[in-house]
Parts: structure tokens; C-alpha cells; sequence
């Protein structure tokens, strides 16, 4: 059985949903900017497929009352979105938009109204073009905008919000966005500078976490939602698990994917010895400095994980971890990522063991193509099947002692998927963006099922 008070829930983020990017004095975000370069690379591509952008999204600015009671109707109990920077603060500090806040205060009194408990994100990379004009997370000033950003936030909201989130995978928007030159704002800095990048995000958890703690109105519950360069263990043989948890950590050969170098500082104040190694004199000295590694590590209730999939490696013949080649044909969604449920328990237990916190699943679901058939219906059996095994496996990581409180599929409704646009959809609800009906999928009324039997049917 889950525990008794299991949170269910769903989750959306504010570029991915809301539309309404340029009304009510909402300022640009570094994501308006990306979807709407329409240069293309050489291969012929724009940043974002089929020229899609956030413009309208699912319009959920203006349509967030019938899509509270659509949530309403599925069973939710925690709805996490998140807060767009631009939409509050259009220069990213300064002059506050009063219209912007007032969407987001009425956005939480209608989902108080309905008894849903709302999980707000402060980030989720739609980060205000205007500081990335100043030179965004490489400015040492970063950290200190996003906490005046934090304290109009917490201002507003904090009487009603108590279950925070500073960041949303920051690793993505670093890595992907700052190094890797993918996402938004496609830079491809060199390594120190990623790095620091990485530490100033870090610090601007860090003040957020201080800012929540000193001036909310309620009492806050504050965490971070991150994925991870997921590795588990191909078999539960003791050497496999050893094997898996070693490499999942391991900080080594510049793997700036593994958590360890984004909770190691947060929850123990350091980054992984074997991280700063691998790159040795390269390392900025900020990244070694006692005071800011301080501001960093301030405390936090719960960690956030977003699992989607995870490799699989064993314990080679020296007990050194190796890579897993899965098997021809095995099961992918619909953006190719495979489908491991038993990532859902091993990632939530070696976090939990390593960090001894409190674990919300903040984000879980599949990419699908699903259609409106015949009979008006969307009939997504996969999704279910999906979600149910990686729901069983979460179940034994709560029965194997591991402290997971909640379970926020994504997501809520199908969405602007990053550089995939719309051909992609991860939602419970169907959106056919030309009308903007919203059609329940049959994962939403089997989801309905589980959370009114508070997980009895997994
Ligand atoms: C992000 C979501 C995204 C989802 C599926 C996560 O990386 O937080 O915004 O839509 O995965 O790709």
C-alpha cells in the first residue's frame, strides 16, 4: 500500500502551458526568444520543430478554471507548475508586473477553492531574456536576482503556497542550454564557465531557500526538482546494485550529469572530490570558496525527482560498472527513451540512502502520439501500462523503507515540448491546439482510479 497520505498529483510548467506570452505587460523570457529564432542549422531545422513556440501553448491563462476542474474530475490532490520569472518581474528585477501577479493569485485561490494543494516551481528555464542580456548565470549578480525575485514571489503567494520548488532540473538548462547549445539560450560556454554557470544556479537555490525560510507567511516545505544521468542496475545482484550506485555518483570524467555534483553541494556543501579532480586547474575558485558553498548548502526538506528512463550497467570481472547494451527491440515511448520502471526504484532509493530526505517524484510520464479516434476518445493503453509499472516499482522502494511522499505525474495536460514543440505529447488530458478542447485520455480515468484507491489497484 502507499502511505496514507500520499500526495497525487500532476504536473505543467509556465512556458509549456500558459500561451499569453506577450499580454498583461509579461516581459520576454530567453525561451520566447529561442522558439521564435527561426534561422535554420545545416541540416534545415529551426531551434523548435515545425516552428512551434510558446505564444499560446494550451492558452492555460486563460483557461486555467475549466482546467482546474478537468483536474478536479481525475481525482488530483497537487497540481506543481510553475511561476514564469518575466511574467512577475519583466525586466527579471525591478518593476514588478501587478497583472502577472495577480494570474498566479488567482490561480492558487481557484486551486485552494478545489481543493488542490498547489507545488509551485520557481524556474523552469524560462528565464528572463533581459538578465541574459547582462550575462545571465555567468553575472556573480545572478544569485542575488533570483532571490529579489523569490521575495516578490514569496510576497504574493507564501499565505496560501507552503510546498516549494526553487529550480527545475538545472543540469538541462546548464548543460543543455549553457554548454551543449541545444535548448535556450544555446550557448556553448567553455567548461570553466559552465561550471560557474552551474554555481551560480546553485547560490541562486541557495538565496531562494534562505528567502522562503525567513519570509514566508506559512511555513515552508522547500526542495529542488532534478533529474539525473540515470544508471541503475541491470540485476539486483549485490555487485550490479554496488556497481550502479558507484557510477550513478561518480562525479569522475567530468559527468556533470550525475547528481552528485548537484546535491552533493546543496546537501553536503562540497562538490564531489572526484569532479573537481577531473578537471583539476580548470575549476573557477568560486566553486572551492567556503562562504559561497555556505549560501549553497543552506537546508532543504525534500529532494524532487524527475524520472523518465535510466542504462542499466553490471559489475565488470574488477567490479567496475559497464554499460548494459539493452536488447533489440525493447520497449520505447514515443522520443525514443526506453522504458525502465525499475528507474522509479532504484533512482528514489540510492538518493534516499545517500541524502536521507524526504523524496517527492515531481515529474514521471511518457512521450506518445495519441489521437482522438473514432469514438471521441484517446485511447492511450500504453500510458496506463506505463505508469502502472513504474508505480509498482515506486511502491516497493516505499516498502524497502525508502521516504517517498508524493508522486506528480507528467504531466497534467499535452504541452509544448521543448524543442520537440507540439509533435510530442505527455499529457493525461489531450489538447488539439487548433480548438484548444481538452479531451481526457483513458490514463487520466484509470489515474482517477488509482488516486481514489490511494494505489490498492497497482
Ligand atoms: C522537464 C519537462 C519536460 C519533460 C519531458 C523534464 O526534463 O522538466 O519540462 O517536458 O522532462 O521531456
Amino acid at each position: 500500500m502507499f502511505p496514507k497520505n500520499f500526495v497525487w498529483g500532476a504536473a505543467t510548467a509556465s512556458y509549456q502551458i500558459e500561451g499569453a506570452s506577450q499580454e498583461d505587460g509579461k516581459g520576454l523570457s530567453i525561451w520566447d526568444v529561442h522558439t521564435h529564432d527561426l534561422r535554420k542549422s545545416a541540416y534545415g531545422q529551426t531551434n523548435v520543430a515545425h516552428e512551434d513556440t510558446g505564444d499560446i501553448a494550451c492558452d492555460f491563462y486563460h483557461r486555467y478554471r475549466s482546467d482546474i476542474a478537468l483536474m478536479k474530475a481525475i481525482g488530483i490532490k497537487a497540481f506543481r507548475f510553475s511561476i514564469s520569472w518575466p511574467r512577475v518581474l519583466p525586466e527579471g528585477t525591478g518593476n514588478i508586473n501587478e497583472k502577472g501577479i495577480a494570474f498566479y493569485n488567482d490561480l492558487v485561490d481557484a486551486l485552494l477553492e478545489a481543493e488542490i494543494e498547489p507545488y509551485v516551481t520557481l524556474f523552469h528555464w524560462d528565464y528572463p531574456q533581459a538578465l541574459q542580456m547582462r550575462g545571465g548565470w555567468l553575472n556573480p549578480e545572478s544569485p542575488e536576482w533570483f532571490a529579489e525575485y523569490t521575495k516578490c514571489v514569496t510576497d504574493a503567494l507564501s499565505d496560501r503556497v507552503t510546498h516549494w520548488m526553487t529550480l527545475n532540473e538545472p543540469q538541462c538548462h546548464i548543460l543543455l542550454g549553457h554548454m551543449q547549445g541545444v535548448c535556450a539560450p544555446k550557448l556553448q560556454l567553455t567548461e570553466p564557465e559552465g561550471l560557474l554557470a552551474m554555481h551560480h544556479i546553485l547560490m541562486a537555490h541557495g538565496r531562494a531557500v534562505e528567502v522562503l525560510q525567513k519570509h514566508a507567511k506559512k511555513k515552508p516545505e522547500v526542495g529542488v526538482a532534478f533529474c539525473q544521468g540515470s544508471l541503475i542496475p541491470d540485476s539486483d545482484r549485490p555487485e550490479d546494485v554496488e556497481a550502479a550506485r558507484a557510477a550513478f555518483f561518480s562525479g569522475a570524467d567530468r559527468q556533470l550529469w550525475s547528481p552528485s555534483w548537484w546535491l552533493d553541494p546543496i546537501v553536503f556543501g562540497k562538490y564531489p572530490e572526484d569532479g573537481l579532480q577531473s578537471y583539476g586547474e580548470e575549476v573557477p575558485k568560486e566553486l572551492l570558496d567556503q562562504e559561497q558553498m555556505d549560501v549553497i548548502s543552506k537546508p532543504i526538506d525534500f529532494i524532487g525527482i524527475n524520472c523518465y528512463n535510466a542504462e542499466p550497467v553490471c559489475a565488470g570481472a574488477d567490479g567496475k560498472p559497464i554499460r548494459v547494451r539493452t536488447q533489440e527491440g525493447a520497449a520505447l515511448t514515443a522520443n525514443k527513451w526506453a522504458v525502465t520502471p525499475r528507474a522509479l526504484y532504484y533512482i528514489p532509493k540510492f538518493e534516499f540512502e545517500r541524502y536521507r530526505l524526504p523524496i517527492y517524484i515531481t515529474e514521471n510520464g511518457m512521450s506518445g502520439t495519441d489521437w482522438v479516434c473514432l469514438d471521441g476518445k484517446v485511447h492511450d493503453s500504453y500510458r496506463i501500462d506505463f505508469m502502472h509499472r513504474y508505480l509498482q516499482c515506486l511502491q516497493k522502494a516505499i516498502e524497502d523503507g525508502v521516504d517517498v511522499r508524493g508522486y506528480l505525474t507528467w504531466s497534467l495536460m499535452d504541452n509544448l515540448e521543448w524543442n520537440n514543440g507540439y509533435t510530442e505529447r505527455f499529457g493525461l488530458i489531450h489538447v488539439d491546439y487548433p480548438t484548444q478542447k481538452r479531451t481526457l485520455k483513458d490514463s487520466a480515468y484509470w489515474y482517477h482510479s488509482v488516486i481514489r484507491d490511494n494505489g490498492a489497484n497497482i
